[in-house]
């Protein structure tokens, strides 16, 4: 339990240096674990998925805080400097020896900005060539940004951002994985959009406890690998990209 521990305290620390995230780490793990649970993925990837979720932008420690925090849209040069937050986080993941452990995250941090349909960065990788944790951790990060409450507007109502999400199936997000979180979107906006820092830590502690009770961190990083009973289909199958 003790490296997992580290992993949630570090990935904490990040997020209170990125302005109005409030427990954006917290609550995008929560809805992560919530759309892995209805794909049904093994417990194995469900480690490497919530290790993902709390470094996903470790990387930002690189960026200055004159990017980070600037309050008005960022030049293209900023723009570029702000993308590097990916290939610094897997830099801070494997520079490590023997945290071979650490490793496990790298799905999540490497991944986590790539789109279904190829046009996310940094690599522009499509399709079933994302693995599966970052494509399930795509979908909770936009749905944690849309319903999370920012100094300049109130939260979005869940119809809302339901609809906006719903644009990018097959464009942002994997398709099959939308439709499984459209199955327990509802469930998770009532039970975290809104809800106390504390009490999100106690659904957390929860969710640490069912996953890593024997710290059981560790073992090979996988690839691209399709959950149990995940049956992809063919981009043309499901209507194209776009
Ligand atoms: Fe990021």
């Amino acid at each position: 339990m003790a490296n997992i521990e580290i992993l949630r305290i570090l990935g904490r620390a990040i997020a209170r240096r990125d302005h109005d995230t409030g427990s954006h780490d917290t609550r995008v793990t929560l809805y992560a674990v919530g759309i892995a649970e209805a794909v049904g993925v093994d417990d194995r990837t469900m480690r490497h998925l919530i290790m993902g979720a709390f470094l996903h932008d470790v990387g930002k420690i690189a960026v200055p805080d004159r990017i980070l925090l600037k309050a008005g849209p960022l030049s293209p040069e900023e723009w570029a400097v702000m993308k590097r937050h990916v290939a610094s986080g897997v830099e801070i993941l494997t520079r490590c020896q023997g945290c071979g452990w650490l490793r496990d995250a790298i799905e999540v941090v490497k991944f986590h900005h790539e789109r279904f349909d190829g046009t996310g960065y940094p690599a522009g990788c499509m399709a079933l060539v994302i693995p599966l944790n970052a494509r399930i951790f795509a979908i909770a990060d936009v749905f944690d940004a849309l319903t999370s409450k920012r100094p300049y507007r109130e939260r979005n109502p869940f119809s809302r951002v339901m609809q906006e999400m719903h644009a990018q199936r097959n464009r942002h997000f994997d398709p099959h994985l939308f439709d499984a979180f459209g199955e327990v979107a509802r469930e998770l906006y009532d039970r975290y959009a809104d809800e106390r820092d504390d009490i999100l830590d106690r659904d957390l502690n929860k969710v640490i406890a069912r996953y890593f009770a024997d710290d059981a961190v560790g073992g090979p990083i996988s690839g691209c690998v399709a959950a149990p009973g995940y049956a992809p289909r063919s981009l043309a199958a499901t209507g194209g990209l776009g």
